[in-house]
């Protein structure tokens, strides 16, 4: 799913350059980055003694990957495309600028479509109900046809729930940072400017006074009428404010699309003896990954 979140977001966001991108080496770069880097951040002791030197080999690697998709696009000549590239050319900006807004776009984009699709599909697997009502949902509206088109998600109300709820029980993203740029009192702490703040979104997805029975997996919490009742920013996936998540809109019709093709085919049901643990690695992932069971018939 991470691979496949990757090579949309080349697709899409950066303007269908047609190269040759070997997108499991680009999932494995971002994460010998993340290691080492988040290991530093929290002064983890690295497993791999190398973990530095592989993380500037795959940071290397990564730059001359995104020059490539800056190289690819150019080489079109087309100066039509609405994609980031193109906007990014169009307004001047520097090839560095350039390199580091793809490069930020890859990493902020693969991990977290992926990882909201991958819990989905767990949650669904362990709720035979749900899916069958999505399934139900998928044949109705979609009728034979295999993928939806972007008329039809609207259409979708049911596995639009379901996401939002499995992006509630399973933030992809599971906090924000945020530096004080003054001094601030919060409740009995004093926070001197400067000081960089996590802001736990799992922990408020988690909180009982909004989500009764908050470990539930229960998409009726997402009816308009139980939306109404809640306060805003007891829900907060894609984060707050002017630096919230810049591809919401993006990615909630990617996991949409990716979930109506599969779930209009396949049933996803979990691979027995397989136990699937959260773990908190930038973005929200299963420690050993989540292993399901694809029956051909269902
Ligand atoms: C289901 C998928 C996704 C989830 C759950 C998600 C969630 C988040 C969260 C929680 C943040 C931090 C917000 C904050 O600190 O307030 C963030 C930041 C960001 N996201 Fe996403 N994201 C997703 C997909 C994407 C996609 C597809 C793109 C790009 C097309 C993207 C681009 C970004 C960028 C650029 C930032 C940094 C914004 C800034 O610092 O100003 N994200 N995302």
């Amino acid at each position: 799913m991470t691979a496949l979140s990757l090579r949309m977001i080349c697709g899409f966001a950066l303007g269908d350059a047609d190269i040759d991108t070997d997108a499991d080496r680009v999932v494995a770069a971002f994460e010998d980055v993340l290691t080492e880097h988040l290991g530093r951040l929290y002064q983890v002791p690295r497993a791999d003694p190398r973990s530095a030197e592989r993380a500037d080999e795959a940071l290397a690697y990564l730059r001359a990957t995104v020059d490539r998709v800056v190289a690819a696009h150019r080489s079109t000549g087309r100066t039509d495309r609405s994609d980031l590239i193109g906007a990014l050319l169009e307004a001047g900006e520097s090839p560095a600028r350039i390199r580091d807004t793809v490069m930020v776009t890859l990493l902020a984009a693969h991990h977290t479509t992926g990882v909201a699709v991958s819990w989905t599909l767990h949650l669904l697997g362990r709720d035979p109900d749900a899916a069958d009502r999505v399934a139900a949902e998928l044949d109705q509206v979609l009728g034979e046809r295999a993928a939806p088109d972007y008329g039809d998600l609207r259409r979708l109300t049911y596995l639009d729930r379901v996401l939002k709820e499995s992006m509630r029980l399973f933030p992809p993203g599971p906090y924000g940072a945020r530096e004080t740029t003054e001094d601030l009192v919060l409740g009995p702490y004093e926070i001197p400017a400067g000081t960089t703040v996590f802001y736990p979104f799992w922990a408020v997805h988690l909180n009982p006074e909004h989500w009764p029975e908050p470990e539930r997996f229960d998409p009726e919490r997402f009816t308009p009428q139980e939306v109404a009742k809640r306060p805003r920013l007891a829900y907060v996936p894609f984060g707050i404010g002017p630096r919230s998540c810049e591809g919401a809109a993006l990615a909630t019709v990617e996991a949409q699309l990716v979930l109506a093709v599969l779930l209009k085919r396949l049933r996803f049901l979990p691979a027995p003896g397989r136990e699937v643990t959260p773990v908190e690695r930038f973005v929200l992932w299963a420690r050993d990954g989540i292993r399901m069971t694809v029956p051909r018939n269902f």
